[in-house]
């Protein structure tokens, strides 16, 4: 009897009082709940100063009509030679296959990428290069790059487009630059040897 009224009143060495728990319970939920205060205003407000734009190259173009006209149709895809001697490369994605499925261009020579989407958001990024760029319905995604040397570089969707988006693969094979001039642009577009 006289042990339990002890307990009462004192707790064992190394007990914390429940008051002081709710104490430190109590302040580290006002922290956690600050902290996750000053990320959300660091997310809005950049995204309201910086990002309420396609993050690539800014050039929109109606997604509904890309195989009916303009540079996109079908005959105009792949990779053409520039009268500076550089290439252009034009490429569609959709859901799931990147058009065309092969793209021939000559190693040692400045390349520029255009590519759009006609579904929905894609990613296109080539190991090893500076290509990453998403591809976005309604946007033209631009970027440059070179090859140093002749190679194949296979080329995954780099953004979760839909159940198909793990079988949606595309291939850059850089060639030798005396070579190019011979491909046509058929040849150009398919990646199976010749
Ligand atoms: Cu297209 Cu993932």
């Amino acid at each position: 009897m006289a042990n339990v009224e002890q307990g009462k009143a004192s707790l064992l060495e190394g007990i914390v009082p429940e008051s002081v728990i709710a104490r430190t319970e109590k302040r580290w939920l006002i922290a956690m709940v600050a902290m996750l205060a000053f990320l959300m205003a660091i997310v809005v407000t950049s995204g309201i100063t910086h990002a309420i734009r396609a993050p690539t190259n800014v050039e929109t173009i109606d997604p509904t009509t890309l195989h009916i006209s303009g540079e996109f149709i079908e005959s105009n895809l792949g990779s053409a030679l520039e009268p500076d001697g550089s290439i252009t490369v034009r490429g569609i994605a959709d859901q799931y296959a990147f058009v065309p499925e092969c793209m021939r261009v000559p190693a040692g020579t400045p390349v520029k990428f255009r590519l759009t989407s006609v579904d929905v958001i894609h990613g296109f990024l080539l190991p090893f290069t500076n290509v990453n760029t998403m591809v976005v319905p309604g946007f033209v995604s631009e970027l440059r790059t070179r090859f140093d040397r002749p190679g194949v570089y296979r080329m995954p969707c780099n953004e979760f487009c839909g159940p198909g988006h793990q079988g949606m693969w595309t291939r850059v094979v850089a060639v030798p630059r005396e070579q190019f001039p011979s491909l046509t642009p058929t040849g150009r577009a398919i990646c199976a040897q010749q």
